[in-house]
């Protein structure tokens, strides 16, 4: 399998290192308009290899999209990472122009690709992938949910003080700091719902502080978190290529599923070779699907802000 990866930054940068040392895609390419950038952080990649245990092959580009050719997955990370006291949905400006001549560059060298979106506002970010690229829906998803899912779990274990591996639980709706829909009714500590072990309190502190899990770690590093986004992109990118059919939150375009249209936003897909290979319509409460109808609202106005 070969990945290619745009934006050489800290997230892009652990994107191809996550995937590399996973060991399942034959080749990584990195890409970054910064003279030079990419090919460093390749290897620098590649010099972890022999340590790291992994055949993965790491290579580096400056904004020569023939080197991106053939890939099975492309990765957009590319465009500029919030700071603190901003929200995502105010790199729009900078960001859409950017991810579609990204766009329009990978699909003129890889026509067939699978198109993960991860650059910010994601939902509006991977709407726009489907109207510029035209191409089948199933092959554009947009990484948000893996991410804000993975940073439930963390808090849920945290109020529970137990393993983060008893946990389970998912995050639907938009990727922004209130559009963001953690199911805590649906969350469980090896199948028992969380709320046996915390206060209706607690589980609401939860709920808040994974919404703004992003901007929480924005205000103490001073930029977006990469570790947790690049290994939510690799798990995402492995089930492509292991055809594994496995669940994750994903913003997918919605035509009537859960009551929505014309938008991305996150909802229960099963990843396999063919990118989205279904959109799960789980059966949600009445408040549950209060909560993701208001979501839709806010990415929709998100999405109008696209010139
Ligand atoms: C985050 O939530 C970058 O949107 C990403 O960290």
């Amino acid at each position: 399998m070969k990945v290619t990866v745009v934006g050489a930054g800290a997230v892009g940068a652990s994107c191809a290192e996550y995937i590399a040392i996973k060991d399942f895609a034959s080749e990584v390419v990195i890409l970054d308009i910064k003279e030079g950038f990419a090919e460093g952080k390749a290897m620098d990649l590649m010099q972890t290899a022999s340590l790291n245990s992994f055949d993965t092959k790491i290579t580096g580009s400056t904004n020569d999209y023939s080197k991106t050719a053939n890939s099975d997955v492309c990765v957009i990370t590319s465009g500029i990472p919030r700071k603190p006291g901003m929200t995502r949905e105010e790199l729009i400006g900078i960001n859409a122009g950017i991810v579609k001549q990204v766009t329009e560059n990978l699909l003129e060298h890889s026509p067939n690709t699978i198109i993960i979106v991860v650059s910010n506002p994601m939902d509006t970010m991977t709407y726009l992938v489907h109207q510029t690229s035209g191409i089948s829906k199933n092959r554009i998803i947009g990484m948000g949910g893996a991410l804000d899912s993975a940073r439930f779990k963390y808090r849920l274990a945290e109020a529970l003080d137990c393993p983060i591996s008893d946990i389970d639980g998912m995050v639907i709706g938009g990727h922004s700091d209130t559009g963001m829909v953690p199911l805590i009714d649906k969350a469980t500590r090896n199948g028992i719902p969380v709320k046996n072990f915390i206060s209706e309190e607690r589980a609401n502190q939860v709920i808040e502080d994974t919404k703004v899990g992003g901007a929480t770690l924005t205000k103490l590093l001073g930029t977006s978190a990469w570790y947790a986004p690049g290994a939510a992109v690799s798990a995402m990118v492995q089930a492509i290529a292991c055809d594994s059919k496995k669940m994750f939150p994903c913003s997918a375009l919605l035509e009537g599923e859960f009551g929505l249209n014309d938008i991305s936003i996150g909802v229960p897909c099963l990843i396999g070779k063919n990118g989205i290979e279904q959109i799960v319509e789980i059966e949600l409460s009445d408040a549950e699907k209060a909560k993701i109808s208001e979501s839709a609202e806010g990415v929709k106005k998100t999405n109008g802000l696209l010139n």
